[in-house]
């Protein structure tokens, strides 16, 4: 909602609805809820982006009672550009309201030059999470994760950074993400030892990317923890948007690196059977592939990108429709299989 205040600047102020609309999920065995959609700040935020649009899409997202952003180090481009921008919208819009929201950051790809601005290292962790709460102009954040595992740092050393960094207040809980189950094992135990509350793994999770299926989703329920699920659009392969060929605005288009026209191609034959069953359960494409990673008991919440706030109104629809058939479930295995 925006509201004009005496000088004709628009003011921002929460919709009283926002917390009619979505469900809360309980990340793992924590005493935190997180939204069953949360917005991730990955694309679309950083300084080559139009910040008013970015604005507009963290105001309709809280306006439907999405509480959970989530934000890295290196989000942009250029790399700390989307806690900037983050932190410029919620000194204008959100500071009312930061007991109601869960914030993420993360640190564990490269960020910095030289050999202490990447990786695992207790000296590299700890300079990131300062250099975050600077950016986003806060004081703490809800939760901090290590991005990615590193082989070649003891675990013992990460984990350790992790605990200092919610001793010393600057996060109130922990993550990991993209850690296999057997590291991810190891870190809860460390963790538990430290006394650290270790709630979320953030995995890739889609109908194109099911590697998670493969032990981390148990491992996770067995240590209590939960997971939020990212990049469930394949990055907007999962949607309708290239059915009728490649939008000059998309990240196909764009974005060389992640998802580009190969990949589009490459699985064009697999979107179009996937919309048809969507559309013979009354959703977009987008809509489906989230209620498809919901239907998963340990995932506690689905992690979307969006480039406009229509995309994220869309896309929170798939709260309509969370049930499959088992013959809907069967059909789609066989076509991403
Ligand atoms: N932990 C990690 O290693 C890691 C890695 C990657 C991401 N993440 C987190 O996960 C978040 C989400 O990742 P993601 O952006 O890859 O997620 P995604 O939801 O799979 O893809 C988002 C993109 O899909 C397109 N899209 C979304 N809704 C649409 C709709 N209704 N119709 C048409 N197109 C639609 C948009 O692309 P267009 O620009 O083409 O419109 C949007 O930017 C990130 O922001 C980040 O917070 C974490």
């Amino acid at each position: 909602m925006q509201i004009n205040d005496k000088s004709g600047t628009t003011a921002y102020q929460a919709s009283p609805d926002r917390y009619n609309t979505i469900k809360y999920n309980r990340a793992g065995k924590s005493g935190v809820l997180l939204p069953a959609i949360s917005l991730g700040l990955w694309h679309n935020f950083g300084f080559i982006n139009n910040l008013q649009n970015g604005r507009d899409i963290l105001r309709s997202a809280f306006d439907y009672g999405i509480t959970h952003f989530d934000l890295a180090n290196n989000y942009g481009p250029p790399y700390g550009s989307a806690e900037e921008n983050f932190g410029t919208i919620f000194n204008k819009d959100f500071k009312p309201y930061r007991d109601e929201l869960f914030i993420a950051s993360k640190a564990g790809f490269d960020m910095w030059p030289g050999p202490y601005g990447d990786w695992g290292s207790r000296k590299y962790l700890i300079s990131s999470i300062d250099q975050s709460l600077k950016r986003m102009g806060l004081d703490y954040v809800d939760i901090f994760y290590h991005h990615r595992p590193d082989l070649n740092t003891p675990l013992e050393e990460t984990m350790g950074a992790l605990a200092d960094i919610v001793r010393q207040g600057k996060a109130l809980y922990v993550g990991i993400s993209n850690y296999d189950h057997n590291r991810t094992n190891e870190a809860a135990e460390i963790l538990k030892r430290l006394n650290v509350p270790f709630i979320l793994h953030q995995a890739r999770y889609s109908m194109f990317d099911r590697w998670v299926e493969g032990g981390l989703l148990n491992t996770i329920e067995q240590q209590g923890v939960g997971c939020i699920a990212f990049s469930p659009l394949a990055q907007g392969l999962l949607t309708e948007k290239y059915l009728n060929g490649i939008p000059k605005d998309s990240r196909a288009a764009k974005d060389l690196t992640y998802l580009n026209v190969e990949d589009v191609n490459n699985n064009i034959e697999k979107i179009q059977l996937l919309a048809k069953i969507a559309n013979e359960r009354g959703q977009k494409l987008s809509q489906m592939a989230i209620a498809w990673i919901l239907r998963q008991p340990q995932v506690a919440s689905v992690l979307i990108g969006a480039s406009s706030s229509n995309q994220l109104k869309e896309n929170l629809k798939a709260l309509d429709n969370l049930e499959f058939s088992n013959d809907e479930l069967e059909l789609i295995d066989k076509i991403v299989s």
